[in-house]
């Protein structure tokens, strides 16, 4: 069974697949995704058994570890998850237990568990670092998906997986790999303020330091590909790319008005026959 994400992510890639699985040079040695999130197109392509090696990581360390128990210990976590139900007091019991008191399985059931049942499947934080999203209301959510899970381990098995910053792929790739870039969107209500934090705590300072990134691949003959909205700054940072706007419907947005398709770009840092483009 090829395994689907496990978890659903704000800014999942689920709708925008065709898209970039048409974009990705035919060739490549290692896989890097360093804002890894719900990892559509990552599960997408180990299905294809299109990946040797693969590198991901992502900024959230809760993230990170449902994947590490997921590829470590999947058994424990089927076995924790198999013991949870849906129910709105058990969910507010489940959502105040302490991390630091619970194993690696035991945390990694508590986000899956947390994600398929809270409002939305988002993932949100207070200021002192604690899960806050409310019960959600579904008809019959499923909580312990098991042949998903063991195909999503088995996918995972030789990954090489941890938190890091998007900025140390420039020590793990290699001339001749291939990058895919899925950061925080910046807004498309763009503010004057050059340092200011768009809600998921990434910056128009962010942005640039990710086009900096961007170009010193390219220079070191490694392929790259990002997705990002059409926000005037995308278009400006990566003029020197392959800038293609796209359309795709929207996963996970709470305000109806906006669920419509709306235009988001894919950068390449290569033409259409892979050549490496020059900045
Ligand atoms: C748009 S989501 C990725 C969605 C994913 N491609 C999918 O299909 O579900 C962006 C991710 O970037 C991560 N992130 C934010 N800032 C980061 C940073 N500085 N370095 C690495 N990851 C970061 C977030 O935790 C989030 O998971």
């Amino acid at each position: 069974m090829h395994a689907r994400p496990v978890l659903k992510w704000a800014g999942g890639k689920g709708r925008l697949l065709p898209e970039l699985l048409g974009r990705l040079p035919s060739a490549f040695g290692a896989y890097h995704e360093p804002f890894v999130g719900g990892g559509a197109l990552f599960f997408k392509l180990a299905s294809q058994e299109r990946l040797d090696d693969a590198f991901f990581s992502d900024i959230n360390p809760a993230l990170i570890e449902v994947y590490i128990a997921l590829r470590d210990c999947v058994q424990d976590v089927i076995d924790i998850l198999g013991q949870h139900y849906y129910d709105e007091d058990y969910y507010y019991e489940i959502r105040a237990l302490d991390p630091a008191t619970l194993s690696l399985a035991e945390r990694a059931a508590r986000i899956i568990f947390l994600n398929k049942t809270c409002y939305n499947g988002l993932y949100r934080e207070n200021s002192s670092g604690q899960f806050n999203v409310p019960f959600g209301r579904y008809k019959n959510p499923k909580i312990c998906d098991e042949p998903n899970l063991r195909a999503a381990s088995s996918a995972l098995q030789r990954v090489d997986l941890e938190r890091r910053h998007f900025s140390t792929v420039l020590d793990s790739a290699q001339p001749g790999d291939f990058v895919y870039f899925d950061p925080p969107y910046q807004p498309l209500s763009s503010t004057s303020n050059f340092t200011a934090y768009s809600k998921d705590g990434f910056s128009e300072q962010d942005q640039v330091k990710l086009r900096d990134v961007f170009a010193e691949l390219t220079r070191r003959g490694v392929r790259a590909m990002l997705s990002n909205s059409s926000a005037p700054l995308i278009y400006e940072l990566y003029s020197p790319y392959a800038v293609h706007t796209v359309y795709a419907a929207r996963a996970i947005n709470s305000r109806a008005a906006a669920r419509g398709k709306i235009a988001e770009v894919i950068v390449c840092n290569y033409d259409e026959n892979g050549t490496l483009l020059s900045d």
